[in-house]
């Protein structure tokens, strides 16, 4: 990558534009305009879209170089996590630099480094004169926090297009790019109870009263796995079995027990290593985020909060699922105590292997890396690539990140050499795009 446009990268990843609470509005909205700004550099046009109370989306468009060109997403977004505990991080977050061939920074790889060389492609190909689809691009600053303004400027849009690209995801591992075919979707909970009107005496009401964290974990207990992992069969309902192909090609992915030591994990049961790609990518699971309550000393807890999150694996219906979850959550709820749940949904989304922007994307990466692409399925969740299959627009979910970029967590980092390797892939992705068949 030019010495330039790593420069671009790095005032871009300099803008602390967090989405997650306590962020400030400026940034998120300067983090919006320096996108735009790029596009428009390149001879596109760029405006700044505004839903309700959301924070601002990119929405771009370079023309190709030729008429009746097909019409290409490309999808990212410039909202990063809160950077978390700064005395975590080795250099700054907001402050990128790069130590053994890597660049650390809060959205190096999640989604600013990830998504840039896509968009720099895409530009580089625009001024050239080379671009052969129509882009469009499509940025939000709200993809961490759930927030529903591009999933209501896609339904809004009546011209679609003939595919999406989506950076946001990682490769398979070092030596092999990946396409992510699958993602799990996702309903969070945020769960109050109250169980009484102020904190009592645990010595003079103990044992005769409602314990607000009492009642929650009886709302929580039931939906924990048992012991072979599995959640009640009510939440897993829906569920799209891989094929044999997908499970087959399985076999040919870095065994799970690998991934697992990775991270020094505890596994759940004896069998987690062997089942993880299914666990990961083809079944719901259920966790408790965080729990808040009650004192280190001799109280009673009038009340209680939970926040709370079940993936869903491709093919769950959301709402079904989570009217399932609000039911086994409140059945566990005693009588006059008051319990509330706050959800939102992401949808899971799964793509055929055969569908032709898979293909041609495909082959692209294979092209361009000189190595195998792999089609895998991931345990994470991108809401918008939901609303973009809702819409009929095929999607390419990739990027090129890896396991070890700890995204979310301090010290994100993004191994430089792959925004090379993104940008040629990506240029590669465009061109073949061309072939598209055109809806
Ligand atoms: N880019 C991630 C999701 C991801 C990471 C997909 C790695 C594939 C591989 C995305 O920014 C993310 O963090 N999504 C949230 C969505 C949630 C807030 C609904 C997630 O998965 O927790
Ligand atoms: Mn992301
Ligand atoms: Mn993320």
């Amino acid at each position: 990558m030019e010495p330039g446009r790593l420069e671009e990268l790095y005032e871009w990843l300099r803008i602390p534009s967090i989405s997650t609470g306590g962020g400030d509005p400026k940034d998120l909205l300067h983090a919006a305009e320096f996108a735009a700004g790029m596009i428009r550099r390149a001879g596109g046009e760029a405006e700044l879209v505004t839903i309700g109370e959301g924070n601002p989306l990119v929405i771009g468009e370079l023309q190709a170089a030729s008429e009746a060109a097909p019409t290409v997403i490309i999808y990212g977004h410039y909202d990063v996590q809160d950077p978390g505990p700064l005395d975590a991080w080795q250099s700054p977050p907001f402050e990128p630099e790069v130590r053994g061939g890597r660049l650390y920074a809060r959205g190096s790889a999640d989604d600013k480094g990830n998504f840039f060389p896509l968009l720099v492609a895409a530009c580089e190909l625009a001024q050239s004169g080379e671009l052969p689809v129509n882009v469009r691009v499509v940025i939000e600053g709200e993809e961490e926090a759930g927030g529903e303004s591009v999933a209501a400027w896609v339904k809004a849009d009546e011209r679609g297009a003939d595919c999406a690209i989506v950076f946001d995801s990682a490769m398979e591992d070092e030596r092999t790019p990946a396409i992510t075919i699958g993602l799990r979707g996702c309903v969070s909970s945020m769960i109050t109870v109250k169980a009484q009107p102020r904190d009592l005496h645990s010595g003079l009401y103990g044992g005769s009263v409602q314990n607000a964290l009492h009642v929650l974990q009886m709302m929580l207990t039931p939906l924990l796995p048992d012991a072979d992992g599995n959640l009640l069969d009510e939440l897993r309902a829906g569920i799209e079995p891989p094929s044999a192909a997908e499970l087959e090609s399985w076999q040919r992915l870095r065994p799970g027990q690998e991934m697992l030591d990775e991270v020094g994990a505890v596994p759940l049961n004896g069998d987690s290593g062997d089942d993880f790609r299914r666990r990961n990518g083809a079944e719901p699971s259920f966790e408790i985020n965080w729990i808040e309550g009650g004192a280190p000393r001799t109280v009673v807890p009038a009340e209680a909060r939970a926040y709370v999150t079940l993936r869903l694996a491709p093919g769950q219906d959301p709402a079904a699922i989570e009217a399932q979850l609000k039911r086994l959550l409140l059945a566990a709820v005693p009588e006059g105590v008051e319990a509330t749940i706050d959800s939102h949904v992401a949808t899971p989304s799964l793509f055929g292997a055969e569908l032709p922007a898979i293909q041609l994307a495909r082959e692209a990466i294979d092209r361009a890396s000189g190595m195998e692409t792999a089609l895998i399925r991931s345990g994470g969740s991108i809401p918008v690539v939901a609303d973009f299959a809702a819409a009929g627009i095929p999607v390419i979910v990739s990027g090129f990140g890896l396991a070890e970029d700890e995204i979310h967590a301090p010290n994100e980092s993004f191994v430089l050499s792959h925004l090379d390797l993104s940008e040629r892939c990506a240029r590669e992705m465009l061109l073949a795009l061309a072939a598209l068949p055109q809806g």
